[in-house]
């Protein structure tokens, strides 16, 4: 276990380059099984889903070589094991993009349960309603969902919920049908259009992602591919709000504007300053915020992983902020830790009460999910005093480098292991 030791007061300034969208790559990584080439992927962001994804490439039998920190060259060849393992599946929530991938390919997947941050209940039937339509048999026993398929074959889908994770698998396996496939009522994030991008390189015929209909071709024969994961823009809206929340002045650099408009328009109805140009994003934040009302929603509404940091801010803002998560049932993780730091939040059902405008005082905390956790480090920067934020697992999930780039924006944050403390005690021996 780790922890990060943070010292409050603290306004963020300086200029932070934004890694690859750790969404993105999590899905572009499985996908790559579909090729009978060489795929080479850019701009990976160093996160632990990422490890946890090539961990499961190769042990499925995908040669991977490192080229660079952000850069790997996958070859699949024939894969020797179609069963990714319950060990690693169960850290995360994208390991279920192998049913897809494994199914256009080998016609035959065996994916234990998938795992992930703890959000409420997060089903899988819209996956498993579109592989059944494009001819899967699926049975699921013992913590495992076997799939499997003579033959794809295209169909025309519409999905109840708008759901990422279906989407995307339902992209890849209709990518290797057999005819036409249409999606309706699908997710439109920028990560989407990332995908599918990726597997048009490879080969694919999708047309229409990041609109609420795709339409796809299937083909037989994927090629490789050289490909660049788009920027994080989950991890740049963390840092804008970090530097509004802390009254400071950050430049997010690499990143996309267009696919921050949300955050950028939150931004500015709490009065501090958003400059947007070609390709980076400069934050102020000013003495006095305002409060504002916050309601999620799919792309291109206010993104759900970002909706806890943005709470920090409204902690902020003096007056009442009314939140309004509408994505999943149980993300309000991070409510009763921000209470520890002082915090007046009241929670009913899909709704956070926000009392804003009362200051924050360091606490111990822990990290209850990964975007609950990159809150609590703006709100710990914010507050008057230490803070220990405990179980930073969880961030290092989805922030490449994020202590580091804290530090470069001039913040006191350290890492401790628990090691650290069993030296402190044999010290004391
Ligand atoms: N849903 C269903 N049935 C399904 C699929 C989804 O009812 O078959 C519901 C979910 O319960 C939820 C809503 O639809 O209420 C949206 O879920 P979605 O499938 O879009 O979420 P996901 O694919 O499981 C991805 C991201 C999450 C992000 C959400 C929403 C990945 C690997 N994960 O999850 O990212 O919060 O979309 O934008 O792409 C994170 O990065 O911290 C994270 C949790």
């Amino acid at each position: 276990m780790e922890k990060f030791i943070v010292q409050g007061n603290t306004r963020l300034s300086g200029s932070v380059k934004i890694s690859g969208s750790k969404n993105s790559a999590v899905a572009v990584l499985p996908a790559v099984i579909l090729s009978s080439g060489t795929v080479q992927l850019e701009n990976l962001p160093g996160i632990t889903d990422v490890h946890t994804m090539i961990k499961i490439l190769e042990t499925l039998g995908v040669l991977i070589r490192r080229r660079g920190r952000d850069a790997l060259e996958l070859t699949p060849g024939n894969l020797s094991n179609l069963a990714p393992s319950y060990e690693l599946v169960k850290k995360m929530r994208a390991s279920y993009y192998f049913m897809g991938s494994l199914l256009a390919r080998y016609g035959r997947a065996e994916v234990p349960i998938p795992g992930g941050c703890d959000l409420g209940p997060r089903p899988i039937d819209q996956h498993l309603k579109g592989f059944t339509a494009l001819g899967a048999t699926i049975n699921i026993e013992h913590g495992m969902i076997n799939l499997s398929a003579e033959k794809l074959v295209g169909a025309h889908i519409y999905l109840d919920v708008v759901s990422i994770g279906a989407t995307i698998n339902l992209m890849l396996a209709a990518a290797a049908a057999e005819g036409r496939t249409v999606l309706e009522n699908v997710a439109k994030e920028p990560e989407i259009v990332d995908v599918a991008n990726f597997l048009n390189a490879m080969g694919a015929s999708i047309r229409g992602a990041g609109t609420d209909v795709i339409r796809i071709d299937g083909v037989r024969k994927f090629s490789g591919a050289r490909h660049t994961v788009i920027p994080d823009r989950i991890e740049a809206g963390t840092f804008m709000l970090a530097a509004a929340s802390t009254g400071g002045s950050v430049i997010v650099e690499d990143v996309i504007p267009k696919h921050l408009e949300a955050i950028t328009a939150k931004i500015r109805e709490t009065g501090a300053t958003v400059e947007v140009e070609p390709e980076r994003i400069k934050v102020k934040g000013i003495e006095s915020l305002a409060p504002s009302d916050l309601k999620t929603f799919p792309y291109p509404g206010f993104p759900t992983d970002l909706q806890p940091p943005c709470m920090v801010l409204l902690t902020a803002a003096r007056g009442l902020s009314v939140i309004t998560e509408n994505v999943f049932d149980g993300r309000f993780n991070h409510v009763d830790e921000l209470k520890r730091m002082g915090a007046r939040i009241k929670v009913e059902g899909r709704t956070a009460l926000v009392e804003g405008g009362v200051p924050l005082t360091g606490a111990p905390v822990t990290a209850p999910d990964l975007r609950s956790g990159a809150a609590l480090i703006i709100a710990a920067l914010m507050a008057d005093g230490e803070s220990q934020i405990n179980e930073i697992e969880h961030v290092d999930r989805g922030y490449d480098n994020l202590e580091q780039k804290l530090v470069q924006l001039g913040a006191s944050i350290r890492r401790e292991s628990e090691s650290d403390y069993q030296e402190q005690a044999g010290d004391l021996e």
